[in-house]
């Protein structure tokens, strides 16, 4: 089997692109995702609608914002998107004026404030130690049918040399599972972030999400540009 890294075509990839992302979380669940990608409801035909609605926001997203760069890996047999991942390069400092998130996938009330809050919580790490121009990892993804064939290293190899090109550092929020990746790529952590969204008045959809979602860690970690090295796994 072959893998080539490629640029998205945001015309035509975003539905694939997204149920190859949602499996690739589904497997293992990671309770977390619901917050960004919920799906509402049970049964085949609300996770059809939640793959709808996430591919049109990520497509949205991808297509407003110049930093924004998607990769994807394709099977070069199948055609088949085996992984992908969305970088932004910050030329600069994102943080220096408050950007709250505007949370349009959950309804106005209790369970959309709890994302909020989430949000809140997930970013404040990043926005302490990263107040310069860098380059943010956002999202990364194998799906379980090609995991351990080097494809989430080729995504990485394309940011690492980025950064060694630009000089920006490199951030990112890391799942448990994407640590040992991080780690052998020269990471290093900077803060565990132990992601628990309080309000004085929970109602009932506030107390659904805590109990759906619960707590959940990220770790923050960052990876010093090395202007003219190679990635030292290549
Ligand atoms: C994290 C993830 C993208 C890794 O993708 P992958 O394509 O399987 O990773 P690679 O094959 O490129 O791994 C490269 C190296 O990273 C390390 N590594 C990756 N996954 C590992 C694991 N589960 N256990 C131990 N080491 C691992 C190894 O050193 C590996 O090299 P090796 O296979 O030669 O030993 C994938 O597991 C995934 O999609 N997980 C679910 C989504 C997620 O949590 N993403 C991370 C968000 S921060």
């Amino acid at each position: 089997m072959t893998f080539k890294i490629q640029d998205i075509d945001p015309e035509v990839d975003f539905p694939a692109l997204t149920r190859c992302f949602f499996e690739s979380y589904e497997d293992p669940p990671q309770k977390f995702f619901h917050v960004f990608f919920p799906t509402h409801g049970t049964g085949i035909e609300a996770r059809e609608e939640a793959l709808i609605e996430a591919s049109e926001r990520l497509k949205l997203w991808h297509t407003h914002d110049p930093t924004s760069r998607w990769q994807k890996i394709v099977d070069t047999e199948t055609g088949r998107i085996a992984g992908g991942a969305l970088w932004h390069i910050h030329e600069e400092n994102p943080f220096a004026s408050p950007q709250p998130a505007t949370v349009t996938w959950f309804p106005a009330g209790g369970s959309r404030t709890f994302v909020e809050k989430a949000l809140e919580n997930h970013v404040r790490p990043r926005s302490k130690a990263a107040q310069q121009p860098h380059i943010y990892l956002f999202i990364i993804f194998t799906h379980p049918d090609y995991r351990r064939r080097s494809i989430g290293q080729q995504l990485i190899d394309w940011g690492i040399k980025k950064s060694n090109k630009t000089g920006l550092d490199i951030f990112l929020d890391a799942t448990p599972y994407g640590r040992p990746l991080y780690e052998v790529n020269g990471f290093e952590y900077v803060e565990e972030n132990v992601n628990v969204p309080l309000t004085e008045n929970p109602d009932d959809a506030w107390k659904e999400m805590e109990e759906k979602v619960g707590p959940f860690t990220f770790w923050l970690m960052r990876r010093p540009a090395r202007r003219g090295e190679s990635n030292p796994k290549t």
